[in-house]
């Protein structure tokens, strides 16, 4: 018999149960070897539609297929034996109809093997995430800057600077708590609001651009390496992968002008 313990991933019940305990530490990821890299690190990790942006270089997160979540999700699944992995369903998978959202967060379910779908939209999306939850799908709420209503938007703007905006937002986190959501991302908010909502509801609350007094953090990982040009103010930057990654194309493409590359002998010796 193997004495070797395969370490367990953290489960739904797990993060929804670290609500005002020790904080929860979210990155997005999208492939497997970075999955891979910060698995140790992190209690859950997020497939974010923002792979649109990021690693397919669109303006927004609006053409983002089912399809690529789902390969995305199923690579970051297969890196990883210890972080939560939860996939974004996409714009125009699961708005129309709470039986629509349902096929596609099965789908994701099914085909990745991660543990839970996040969707965008409070109190609106309530019908569709109680639907989903009922039906054994766990689901994580996003709410605030909702990149996939940027159009409606008028641009990615933080919430809640007027105050009379702050009881809609609070109703929203309320609404996706009651609907069975098991945590909820607070984007783009003003830190006071993103407090208040903290204290009001049960479930976690993970923020990003929100305020340190959440239940957790989230992160764009390649925001916080230093990969991304434009990241958003709010971000602290931990490493400046960028340079590095400009730094060793320039010194190979001299190896390469100026011959001093291995030839084969050293190469495969
Ligand atoms: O798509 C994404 O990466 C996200 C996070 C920024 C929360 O939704």
């Amino acid at each position: 018999m193997s004495t070797h313990a395969t370490p367990r991933r953290l489960t739904v019940p797990q993060m929804r149960a670290r609500k005002g305990e020790t904080p929860l530490v979210c990155l997005t990821a999208y492939t497997a070897q970075m999955a891979g890299l910060v698995d140790d690190a992190v209690d859950c990790l997020l497939v974010g539609d923002s792979l649109g942006m990021v690693a397919y270089g669109h303006g927004s997160t609006l053409p983002v297929t089912l399809d690529q979540m789902i390969a995305h999700g199923a690579a970051v699944v297969r890196g990883t034996a210890r972080a939560l992995v939860v996939v974004d369903l996409p714009f125009g998978s699961y708005e129309a109809r709470p039986e629509t959202a349902f096929d596609a967060a099965a789908r994701v379910l099914a085909e990745t093997g991660c543990a839970a779908v996040k969707l965008e939209g409070g109190a609106r999306m309530a019908p569709t995430i109680r639907f989903l939850t009922e039906r054994g799908i766990p689901v994580m709420a996003h709410i605030g800057l909702t990149p996939q209503s940027t159009n409606a938007m008028g641009g990615f703007r933080t919430q809640g600077r007027d105050t009379a905006e702050w009881d809609a937002h609070e109703s929203d986190a309320e609404a996706v708590e009651d609907a069975g959501a098991f945590a909820v991302v607070l984007e783009g908010m003003v830190e006071p609001l993103a407090a208040r909502i903290t204290a009001a509801v049960d479930i976690p609350t993970i923020g990003i651009g929100a305020s340190p007094d959440c239940d957790g953090q989230i992160l764009v990982l390649e925001d916080m390496l230093g990969l991304t040009d434009h990241a958003p103010k709010f971000v602290r930057r931990y490493a400046d992968l960028g340079a590095a990654v400009r730094d060793a194309a320039g010194r190979y493409a001299d190896d390469v002008r100026t011959r001093a590359f291995p030839g084969p002998d050293e190469t495969y010796s």
